[in-house]
């Protein structure tokens, strides 16, 4: 069985269910601050878990491509990965514990035909005020499951999902609920007593497999600490597409599914070594490339914050990978072509799900590694320099920092180097440093939960202002329903995503560019005044849809057309924006659009 055909499956599944498609939303949330890559298929969905009406009803089914940054340094064993697809679904109100647990062991053993007892599946044990969940218990056994594979962790420990983790991990307005895993017993593979006496499902010797949690999402944390309920008991089921696939080959190891075997085979062939015994080293490349694919597919490049970080990060890990793996000096000088040709192949497995336009795809591939390599060739040789002159006594946590400041030397790089010579140093530390830094400059990230900014350039600025224009065109022209749910500024473009129900006309799209340019031929001089936010919003001034707002806000002024709350910064006068130009319009996800405008 290959991974597309696995996806198909389960979406039909779900969909013979009621159940309603909804597109993978982009890895970039759009208008969620709380993480820089998407990590989970319920993010998106986060309003309507929290009660709002869905547009496309209560069922809801897909598969959302995620990035977990938190996990870079867990990549190596058989079964984790930074970038994977998560299988979804989800009931807003509708269904609960009985008919999920339910299909979704129909789906395992009938669908698929795994065998019932190679499944453990786990539930809470309860804690912190939240019962003991009997209920899943009891559908499991009435399913078949043995109760020897029914095992029950402490709440603060597993069983219970939030994106913040245990439930006193939350923040007030965070949502969770405890959740029932299915995971699948490798019987192949030997229990390691490293990992402790007696294997379970939680155990890391990697015989058990997590392939599924259905969390059953019903309490939302209060300011005091405790959790009410939410207006809906829903259900939040995600499952890796990729682990589930490995469970249906029966192979322990996910890196030998299609979805990663062609990249790993391109990987021996041109570091012309074998996945035999390179094992970590490889797992490595192949995650990392193809999450920097997805990415690049996304318009991100690399940089020193925000998600270009990330896959600066991930490049940069991937050049020392492939240097451990053959210090050949051949290697060094072609080694953007050894990544694209290994891009080339996370390309071919997701170009009918994923990208349509592969052509470009592979250019802008080819462009952003060729770039990155060269760039890091140099800074790494020049911090290698740095390092090997420098004494153990020098090796600290602020050399940890210069390396990463003045040659882009990942923390996990150095950490690995450091390690080569007895040094420990301590993440925190590095991070107080890094924050430190980052106040002094002022570039802190703060930024980009207001405006989406990546930075604060002429550029960026200039289009920041072209955003407020925008917004109040779309207004004007489609009507005040438009709401701002998202934005994203690059030293090239705007990306602006608000919401609206239909596709819009070449008609409208000429008169919103009109509009703009209208304004930015008046000259305005862009003004700003502090109030309290009633007061603001009084005045009609426009704002994020679904963002809280702090009780004094600033709002900006561009003559009478434009009145948004925004933290800034603004150019003088609307005249220096030049002309603007709408380049792209389209969906993005239900009820959705997209714009990607520039100034040119
Ligand atoms: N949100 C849950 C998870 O990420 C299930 O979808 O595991």
């Amino acid at each position: 069985m290959t991974g597309n055909d696995l996806r198909q499956l389960y979406l039909q599944f779900f969909k013979d269910k009621k159940h309603i498609l909804i597109p993978s939303a982009s890895l970039v949330p759009v208008d969620d601050p709380t993480t820089l890559y998407t990590s989970s298929g319920m993010q998106p969905l986060v309003p309507y878990l929290l009660g709002e009406k869905h547009p496309l009803g209560k069922r809801l089914v897909n598969s959302q491509i995620c990035f977990r940054a938190e996990d870079i340094e867990e990549i190596g064993d058989n079964r984790h990965t930074t970038f994977f697809e998560m299988l979804g679904n989800w009931s807003l109100g509708d269904y609960f514990k009985e008919k999920q647990l339910t299909w979704f062991f129909e789906f395992l053993t009938e669908i698929l035909k795994l065998p019932k007892e190679k499944l453990a599946v786990t539930i809470s044990a309860g804690g912190l005020s939240i019962p003991k969940d009997q209920e899943s218990k009891k559908i499991w056994q009435s399913l078949g499951i043995k109760e020897d594979r029914i095992f029950t962790y402490p709440i603060h420990q597993e069983n219970w999902w939030s994106r913040a983790g245990a439930p006193d991990k939350m923040p007030p307005g965070e949502i969770g609920g405890p959740d029932s895993e299915v995971f699948f017993e490798f019987t192949q593979v030997k229990h390691n007593p490293k990992y402790g006496k007696k294997c379970h499902p939680n155990c890391d010797c990697g015989r058990f497999l997590e392939i599924g949690n259905s969390v059953f999402m019903e309490y939302k944390k209060e300011k005091d600490g405790g959790f009410s309920r939410l207006p809906c008991k829903n259900v939040d089921f995600g499952g890796g597409l990729e682990r589930i696939l490995a469970a249906k080959l029966n192979t322990p190891d996910i890196f030998k599914t299609d979805l990663f075997w062609p990249v790993i085979q391109e990987i021996e062939e041109r570091v012309g070594k074998k996945y035999l015994g390179n094992e970590k080293e490889m797992r490595v490349i192949a995650d990392h490339l193809k999450a920097a694919t997805f990415m690049i597919n996304e318009g991100i490049e690399p940089d020193n914050k925000l998600q270009g970080y990330i896959l600066r990060r991930l490049l940069r890990r991937v050049a020392v990978k492939a240097r451990q793996l053959n210090e050949a000096q051949e290697l060094k000088s072609d080694l953007t072509s050894v990544f694209d040709s290994i891009c080339g192949q996370v390309i071919k497995i997701y170009q009918s799900q994923y990208f349509k336009a592969k052509e470009g795809l592979k250019k802008r591939v080819n462009n952003v590694i060729s770039q990155e390599i060269n760039k890091f060739s140099q800074s790494l040789d020049r911090g290698l320099k740095e390092y090997k002159k420098a004494s153990g006594k020098e090796l600290n946590e602020l050399f940890a920092f210069n390396l990463f400041q003045t040659h882009g030397f990942p923390f996990e790089i150095t950490q690995e180097l450091f390690a080569k010579r007895g040094k420990k140093i301590d993440k925190k530390e590095f991070e107080n440093i890094y924050k430190g830094h980052q106040q002094l400059s002022r570039t802190a990230s703060k930024g980009m939960f207001k405006g989406g900014l990546a930075d604060h350039s002429e550029k960026t600025t200039a289009l920041h202002t072209a955003t407020h224009l925008l917004h109040a065109a779309l207004r004007k022209v489609l009507g005040d329903q438009v709401k701002q749910v998202g934005s994203n500024i690059t030293e090239k473009r705007l990306r602006f995503d608000f919401i609206h129900f239909k596709k819009l006309s070449e008609g409208e799209i000429k008169k919103i560019e009109a509009l703009v340019n209208q304004e930015i031929g008046k000259n305005h001089k862009l003004g700003v005044e502090e109030m309290a936010l009633e007061e603001a919003l009084k005045k009609g001034a426009v704002a994020f849809s679904g963002q809280q707002y702090p009780k004094r806000v600033k709002v900006y002024r561009v003559g009478d057309f434009s009145l948004e709350l925004c933290g800034g910064p603004h150019v003088s006068f609307t005249g220096s924006l030049g002309e603007f130009r709408i380049d792209k319009e389209g969906s993005s996800g239900a009820g959705k659009r997209r714009i990607y405008a520039s100034l040119v």
